[in-house]
């Protein structure tokens, strides 16, 4: 038996935050160093995607690949055969199923995702593309080829997987058995744990999340940060009149996301973090300390990106290209021959 496959996409892009770190890499990082025994984890960079809104095209070869030596730096191990990492676009049956699945998709589905229809309002008409609504048809493509169970999603996701669901679902019972379907979000929550709820959030604009587009870049640590200017932003973080450090999201929005940072960085659980401050009034000394923390870590992630083997990394993801095509293959041929494109068995 094949082991169950956990599967994330983690977008090409140069300004990685310690929010994607903590949020996006590192569970999945850990799940693949702790249970590489019991599941298969397939990380992948979702280059196609990253085409979907205008970018700078000169730069995204290089950012892909800048984006699987963070995988690396944050501990992904290379040498498991479990364990895959592979460039998407690299893997052609990413795209032919999805043009099957489109062929098989809703107008009006697509224009219920949310996603959609908040960066489209962004960027402006004449620059949305159909690449751009044809997103999450993608996605699908990406979860079911693999016959994945387990995929970790934000908030800014599920709405994707849902559709991943119900896509794989119709075409099974139209066509008979094809995808294994992935678990309901519900499942997914229980299954990763509490790190998907994680929101790290704006140092400037503790209500919103730290989020890489973020235009000012003033209230995000960019994992590219010099470890100064990060330390710099954590001290000028906003906070509040309260002069008294306690965690309460509601009321202390500010000190509450330093307490939660700080306690990520010291991978130690929230409530012991709060335990130690809880009381103190004088803010600036409290920023001190996770500023300090902040700074000591950019500057051990850093040395870790840097060490990173190019030729390393590029025979990872050629390995797990080649091996992953099999299946993807395998999974669009019965696709192909379930819709009549291919004469049946
Ligand atoms: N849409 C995801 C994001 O923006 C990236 C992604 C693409 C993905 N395909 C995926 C994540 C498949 C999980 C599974 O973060």
């Amino acid at each position: 038996m094949s082991k169950p496959v956990i599967l994330t996409g983690l977008r090409a892009n140069n300004n990685l935050t310690i929010g994607n770190y903590f949020g996006g890499m590192l569970p999945i990082i850990d799940m693949a160093k702790n249970r590489s025994a019991d599941y298969q984890v397939n990380m992948f960079i979702p280059d196609l995607h990253s085409i979907t809104t205008p970018v700078d095209y000169s730069a995204i070869n290089a950012q892909i690949l800048l984006t699987a030596k963070h995988f690396v730096a944050a501990g992904l191990p290379l040498d498991n055969p479990d364990i895959h990492l592979y460039r998407q676009s690299y893997i052609s049956a990413h795209s032919e199923l999805t043009w099957i699945l489109d062929c098989m998709t809703g107008i009006g589905e697509m224009n219920r995702m949310t996603q959609f229809k908040d960066k489209s309002g962004t960027i402006g008409d004449e620059r949305v593309s159909v690449g751009l609504f044809n997103y999450p048809v993608l996605m699908a493509a990406d979860i079911l080829l693999y016959g994945s169970e387990y995929v970790p999603v934000g908030d800014d996701q599920t709405q994707h997987l849902e559709f991943t669901r119900d896509i794989g679902e119709r075409m099974n019972k139209n066509f008979g058995d094809i995808f294994v379907i992935p678990k309901a979000v519900k499942e997914q929550h229980k299954f990763f744990g509490k790190e998907q709820g994680l929101r790290i959030k704006d140092l400037q604009d503790p209500s919103k999340k730290m989020s890489k587009s973020d235009e000012s870049g003033k209230g995000v640590i960019f994992l590219s940060d010099t470890p100064e200017a990060a330390a710099r932003k954590v001290m000028s973080a906003v906070t509040d009149e309260k002069a008294y450090v306690r965690f309460d999201r509601e009321n202390q929005p500010g000190i509450s996301n330093l307490l939660e940072i700080l306690a990520l960085l010291q991978s130690r659980d929230i409530k012991e973090v709060v335990a130690e401050f809880e009381g103190q009034t004088l803010y600036g000394d409290f920023k001190a300390i996770v500023a300090e923390e902040v700074r000591r870590f950019l500057i051990d992630f850093q040395k870790k990106l840097h060490a990173v083997d190019d030729t390393v990394v590029m025979k990872k993801l050629e390995a797990s290209e080649k091996a992953l095509a099999v299946t993807a293959n395998a999974t669009l041929l019965r696709t192909q021959q379930a819709v009549g494109l291919r004469p049946g068995k």
